[in-house]
């Protein structure tokens, strides 16, 4: 269920983030830092050689995507998105579990992850899985949030 992304399915990852990002931020970030699309393309082309992309299919369709960067000895988790009809059925969590075996046997000690402070369902989300917030960063659209976890 849960794969190695290639750029072949870039439109469906596309969709995928697009959608539920725009469901989730859009009432969160003022409207002069929204960004909808928040990847386009060429963007999505560059975050791909950066991270290490995953999807999460069901019945051949992708619902879900996670990405992990692994940068000496810590993982950087990033472009967390569950299509929005899929969501609250441990689609996130099994990804997120997923990177962190990655991660562990990459040999990696640690986790970490930035999101927005005012995006009470991620800050839960990653609670639940055991991250803790470590420090903030303010940005022109509010805090962000950078969250931590040992592995
Ligand atoms: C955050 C996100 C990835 C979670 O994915 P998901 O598949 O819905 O999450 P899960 O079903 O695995 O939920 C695990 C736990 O997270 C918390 N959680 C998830 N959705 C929640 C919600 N809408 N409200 C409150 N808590 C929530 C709950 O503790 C949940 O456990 P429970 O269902 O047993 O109560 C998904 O909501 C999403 O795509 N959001 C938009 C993008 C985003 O915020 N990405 C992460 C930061 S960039």
């Amino acid at each position: 269920m849960i794969e190695r992304i290639s750029l072949t399915d870039i439109k469906e990852v596309l969709e995928v983030i697009n959608t539920s990002n725009r469901e989730a931020f859009r009432t969160i970030i003022p409207k002069k830092y929204f960004l909808d699309p928040v990847l386009s393309t060429k963007q999505f082309i560059k975050e791909f050689e950066r991270y290490d992309f995953f999807s999460y299919k069901i019945r051949e369709k992708i619902v879900g995507i996670a990405a992990l960067e692994i940068k000496n000895t810590t993982g950087i988790i990033n472009w967390v998105y569950v299509q929005p009809k899929w969501q609250r059925k441990g689609i996130g969590t099994s990804l997120v579990k997923y990177l962190e075996k990655k991660a562990k046997k990459s040999g990696l000690n640690n986790i970490q992850l930035v999101t927005i402070e005012k995006a009470e369902v991620a800050i839960s989300f990653y609670k639940k899985l055991g991250y803790r917030s470590v420090r903030h960063m303010e940005r022109e659209w509010g805090l962000d949030v950078v969250m931590m976890k040992e592995l």
